[in-house]
């Protein structure tokens, strides 16, 4: 880190308030900053740590349009939840303020406000869907109609979420307002743009010159949008929900929500320091870092540094934006609509006093530098395997023999063997990695360091066995008992950042507060040193809790895939030629009745079913048995060709066949008769 800045403000993105926070958030952008901002702290590093609801912007009011209810509801709703979650996980910022507050309207008006008097903004009139009932214009999503690459009815504006595809509104076979139903109609608005064009050089030369450290995620991104060409950005929208548009003749716009929401770190930081607030974002004594996700890079390095750059007076641009790829979870994208999520008030409730174990799956498999995936297997198997059988077991032994044999005192360190000298010394190696680690931005790898504390302690205290020589000689057991509770202490510094409530337990059990200068140095604890009461780290987790998460998974993936089927069977036909009346007069069509079913053996597909056509008693093989098994079919009533020439099927006589309804996915129903009838009655 550069030696230059005297201060750092770590911002995390705004979530939007129109539901609750997930795992892919989570590993995304909450831990991995606090866990920086975790250690800068310890580090003695003055830090202010900025977050807030972000809650404007089209998702929020269609939502409470679904609700019934007012966007400032949903919000409230949300900001709420979200808030608890973050607490409940450790995760204590500065401030987590609200895009609708008092100090954010204004503030975000005067920010829009300068640069508008300042001539900053262009202005470009622009064609835009407009519903003539409900006299409002019409966000892409607020459009819906049939996706032309898949046929899906349901496709938004902006993207059908049947088959993944981008779209516009122009594209949707007959478009229709989600408000009033009515056609939408084209027509003129004027809006402010941002020419980001303007800025291209400057943006050039401040980041593929100047921060060709950053990682290459986003160096990437960035520089193909600059080589790309940037072109003027609208501000602002016709919408009735965010911050008004501060000037005349700007009546029913608003802010666009990504020109307020990265405002909101500043007005955030306003509330709560309103008198020392420029500190943090005026000087050039300030380090700013944004954690975000790979789909906030572009505004957190294009246009917003842009808005501030435009606007001058000193505002701090940031010195590195590390920004995660997505989590995925068993395997699939996680998708709030869909609900294929672990959301984190439900885990927190499902997995009370585990807040550690999550943070530390969600470090370990953090998607730094590809898109990663959490499975619940991973997430039990990294429980009982590392945090229990390693950290925990350690850390269990270590304490549990000092009680038994030395009273709970730290015992004497007597003369070092080899054995002793090599584990202390991995120590500062660990703990130097584990800084490098960390102010790169490489949270995984630190937490490898931390664990790898963990590891020498426990293969220490493996090899050394105490428990075995107590029996013979306590100096000895007492020296190795020394050792292994100095490792304990290092630990409760190292896992700090990653496992703050493991780490806080730690600390008491070894009735110690540790900073993290001492990290690797020899004595921690001094002998003599009275210990607390012994307290198991971390809990086994068992199979039954993870199968009841796989399950509601299972359960909502098997109502995915049964609506998709729903949705498919829709899907009809089109029409066949036509036909003349004697071609389809030559079809004898009959009711009958099935007497006897059976599968045809070393089939998947085909039932024999012997049938009372009225005519005869006849034998029909058909293929409806992934439909119907010979239970479902003895007894009913169906109608039949009677009159088919008769085929031989797997050696078996087939003579006519059963009149199936074939629907869109290809599943099919037989026919019956709404009311009984005479079995060969004619059906035409
Ligand atoms: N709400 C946005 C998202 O979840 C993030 C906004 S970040 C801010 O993607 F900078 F605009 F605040
Ligand atoms: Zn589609």
């Amino acid at each position: 880190m550069d030696k230059q800045f005297k201060r750092t403000l770590v911002t995390c993105a705004l979530p939007y308030a129109n539901g609750p926070i997930h795992i892919g958030h989570l590993a995304g952008v909450y831990v991995p900053a606090d866990i920086y901002v975790r250690y800068l702290r310890m580090r003695g590093r003055e830090v202010l740590y900025v977050c807030g609801s972000d809650e404007h912007g089209v998702p929020i009011t269609i939502k409470a349009r679904q609700q019934g209810c007012s966007p400032q509801d949903i919000v409230d709703r949300y900001h709420a939840i979200i808030k608890d979650s973050f607490e409940g996980l450790g995760i204590h910022f500065d401030i987590y303020g609200r895009t609708t507050s008092k100090v954010h309207a204004a503030n975000a008006a005067g920010f829009f406000k300068k640069l508008y008097d300042e001539g900053k903004f262009i202005t470009k009139e622009s064609e835009q869907y407009y519903d003539p009932e409900a006299k409002q214009f019409l966000a892409d999503r607020y459009i819906v109609g049939t996706c032309p690459k898949c046929g899906n009815e349901g496709a938004y504006g902006d993207q059908c979420e049947k088959c993944g595809s981008t779209l516009s509104p122009e594209e949707l076979i007959n478009p229709k307002s989600k408000l009033s139903g009515a056609e939408p109609v084209k027509k003129k608005t004027t809006h402010w743009y941002l020419p980001l064009q303007d800025y291209e050089p400057w943006l050039r030369e401040w980041i593929l010159e100047g921060h060709q450290e950053w990682r290459s995620n986003v160096y990437g991104q960035v520089k193909s949008w600059l080589d790309g060409g940037l072109q003027p950005r609208a501000v602002t929208r016709d919408l009735d929900w965010g911050v008004p548009v501060p000037v005349e003749g700007a009546e029913g716009k608003v802010l666009y929500v990504w020109f307020d929401a990265p405002i909101g770190y500043i007005s955030n930081t306003q509330e709560l320091l309103p008198n020392s607030w420029e500190r943090w974002w005026k000087s050039p004594d300030t380090r700013l870092v944004h954690f975000i996700g790979k789909d906030n890079i572009v505004f957190h390095c294009i246009v917003f540094p842009a808005m501030l750059k435009a606007y001058g007076d000193g505002y701090v641009l940031p010195d590195n934006v590390p920004a995660n790829e997505f989590l995925n979870l068993e395997g699939d994208k996680i998708s709030t609509s869909r609900g294929w999520a672990v959301w984190a008030h439900e885990y927190l409730q499902d997995f009370p006093g585990k807040e550690d174990v999550l943070r530390y799956v969600l470090t370990a498999n953090a998607p730094e530098t590809k898109d990663n995936d959490f499975s619940w297997k991973d997430f039990q198997q990294r429980n009982n395997s590392e945090l229990v059988a390693i950290f925990g077991n350690f850390v269990n032994r270590a304490m549990v023999l000092t009680h038994k044999y030395f009273d709970g005192k730290v015992p004497p360190c007597g003369p070092l063997e080899d054995i002793d000298k090599e584990a202390l010394a991995e120590i500062p190696l660990l703990k130097a990695s584990m800084e490098k680690n960390i102010e790169g931005f490489r949270f995984r790898e630190a937490l490898k360091d931390a664990m790898g504390i963990a590891r020498v302690g426990n293969k220490y205290i493996s090899d050394t066995e105490p428990w075995k020589i107590a029996k013979t000689d306590l100096d000895r057991t007492a020296t190795i008992l020394n050792i292994s509770l100095q490792i304990c202490a290092a630990l409760a510094i190292a896992f700090e950042p990653f496992t703050p409530f493991a780490a806080k337990r730690l600390r008491e059990m070894l009735s110690s507060a540790l900073d993290w200068e001492i990290l690797g140095r020899p004595q921690l604890l001094p002998a003599g040193h009275r210990l607390g009461e012994t307290e198991l780290l971390f809990a086994k987790i068992e199979d039954e809790a993870i199968d009841a998460q796989l399950a509601r998974l299972e359960k909502i993936r098997a109502e995915r895939e049964a609506e998709a089927r729903a949705e498919a069977a829709k899907q009809v036909a089109p029409q066949k030629e036509e036909c003349s009346f004697e071609a389809f007069d030559k079809m004898d069509i009959r009711t009958a009745t099935v007497l006897e079913a059976e599968r045809v053996p070393k089939t998947d597909k085909l039932l024999k079913l012997t049938i009372d056509t009225g005519i005869d008693r006849r034998v029909i093989v058909s293929g409806i048995a992934e439909y119907y098994t010979p239970e479902d079919m003895v007894g009913k009533q169906i109608c039949i060709l009677a009159n088919l020439q008769p085929r031989t099927i797997r050696g078996i006589e087939s003579k006519g066949m059963i009149l199936m309804a074939k629907q869109g996915d290809g599943s099919m129903r037989f026919i019956t008769p709404q009311e009984a009838v005479a079995n060969g009655a004619q059906v035409g």
